[in-house]
């Protein structure tokens, strides 16, 4: 992918089909694309693709209520990972919630998951604690990690 640029959009319903797609290829239990459909009309919603070259890499989607931001999910395709997408699309969650006023951004990962516990680490989200066996297929503890924003309030 040298040389291709990666643009950051608000999701679409043109893309519900290949983030559908994402979901299954990721996630043991994967969002449908109805239920990707329903965030588009959701005012507390917000999800951004990852394009390049025209097709959806990678998306994530986080929910605000009031000053408080929730990661839903973040996904980048295999053969796009380690090239700075991931990076990239929870940059563009944190600016959405910088620029709306939230307190933090906060998520749950499965305690396994190395990568995206080292993208989380790097960005600045601090672990914050355990949910017990929060995950299912398989089971498994969920650490939660907030990004805390400074000039909020
Ligand atoms: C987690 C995920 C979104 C990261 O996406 P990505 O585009 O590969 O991440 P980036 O290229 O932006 O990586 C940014 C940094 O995160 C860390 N990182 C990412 N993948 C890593 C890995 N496999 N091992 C160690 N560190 C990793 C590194 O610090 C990396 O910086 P570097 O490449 O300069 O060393 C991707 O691995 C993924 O889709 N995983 C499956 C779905 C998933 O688990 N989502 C999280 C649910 S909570």
């Amino acid at each position: 992918m040298s040389g291709q640029e990666i643009t950051i959009v608000r999701m679409a319903a043109e893309h519900l089909d290949a983030i559908a797609a994402l979901e299954q290829q990721c996630f043991s239990e994967p969002w449908s694309r109805s239920a990707l459909e329903e965030e588009l009309t959701n005012p507390q919603a917000y999800f951004v693709v990852a394009v390049l070259a025209g097709n959806a890499a990678g998306y994530a989607g986080m929910h605000v209520a009031l000053d408080e931001a929730y990661t839903d999910n973040v996904a980048v395709a295999p053969e796009f990972r380690r090239h700075g997408i991931g990076r990239a699309l929870m940059a563009a969650l944190a600016q959405q919630c910088q620029a709306s006023g939230c307190r933090f951004l906060s998520l749950e990962v499965r305690q396994s998951n190395e990568a995206a516990i080292s993208l989380y680490r790097e960005m600045g989200f601090r672990e914050e604690g355990r949910r017990k066996r929060f995950y299912r297929s398989p089971e498994e503890d969920a650490l939660i990690f907030t990004l805390f924003f400074e000039n909020a309030g």
